[in-house]
């Protein structure tokens, strides 16, 4: 199984994702060992639900709290998320972990209340370029796995996306020897705490239509996080289909 998924950022609003959808659903039909999962802003969450209601495509939010309700004033509910027909939510993607403070620690009780609910978390890890300069590559994605899973239920599901800080939105890729040794340590790592063997690690940081193939072609490397060419159905279909 191969899982190809979207990350919009703050990209596009609720007409512009009803346009996207209306033309992928026209171009794009999901194949049997090929996933495919959006992930809209949450103020699209809605509209993307409607678009795919009859589609075998997945979606899900970018982020969430740890409650389903309460006052939480400007947080994204899970339970919402699963109401509306949502499968999975996005956890520790850099950008939350370095403009909005996530730690290792808020992040595992966000994995665990999203498996709470019968919903996937997708747990994005990666080094910045301090820490692979200065050799910390291995250790950092260890500790975030560590930490990131420690709340986490074994039996339940989970996907993770192995991001270097450094390859997203740079259009800097990671060579096919970086990607192969972190996704080996992820898996080793993931093994070691006790998860399946058979959780997806997904790569993500300037993937193209362009690299996709060869990056696919990676031991270990289960599918993609995609984030600026997914925003085009030209870009995004090619690489589904890589
Ligand atoms: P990018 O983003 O594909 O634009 O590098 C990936 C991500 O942030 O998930």
């Amino acid at each position: 199984m191969k899982i190809f998924a979207a990350n919009w950022k703050l990209h596009k609003n609720p007409k512009e994702t009803r346009e996207f959808f209306a033309e992928f659903l026209k171009q794009v039909s999901p194949v049997a060992d090929r996933e495919i999962v959006f992930f809209p802003s949450t103020i699209c969450l809605e509209a993307t639900s409607q678009s795919l209601s009859s589609s075998k495509i997945k979606w899900g939010a970018q982020n969430c709290y740890y409650e389903a309700k309460g006052a939480f004033t400007g947080e994204t509910s899970a339970q919402t998320v699963k109401d509306l027909g949502g499968q999975s939510v996005l956890i520790g993607h850099s950008e939350r972990r370095a403009i909005f403070t996530e730690t290792d620690e808020l992040i595992a009780k966000k994995v665990s209340f999203i498996q709470g609910l019968g919903l996937t978390p997708l747990l994005c890890l990666g080094e910045t370029l301090a820490q692979r300069e200065a050799g910390e590559t291995l250790k950092v994605l260890s500790q975030q796995l560590q930490t990131g899973l420690s709340k986490a239920d074994k039996t339940k599901s989970l996907v993770i996306a192995y991001e270097p800080v450094w390859a997203i939105g740079t259009g800097r890729i990671a060579t096919s020897a970086q990607v192969q040794e972190a996704h080996a340590a992820v898996f080793q790592n993931i093994q070691k705490l006790g998860f399946s063997s058979a959780t997806a690690i997904l790569y993500g940081g300037s993937v193209k239509p362009e690299n996709s193939k060869e990056l696919l072609a990676i031991p270990h490397v289960d599918g993609f996080l995609v984030g600026g060419a997914s925003l085009e159905v030209a870009s995004f279909k090619a690489i589904c289909q890589s």
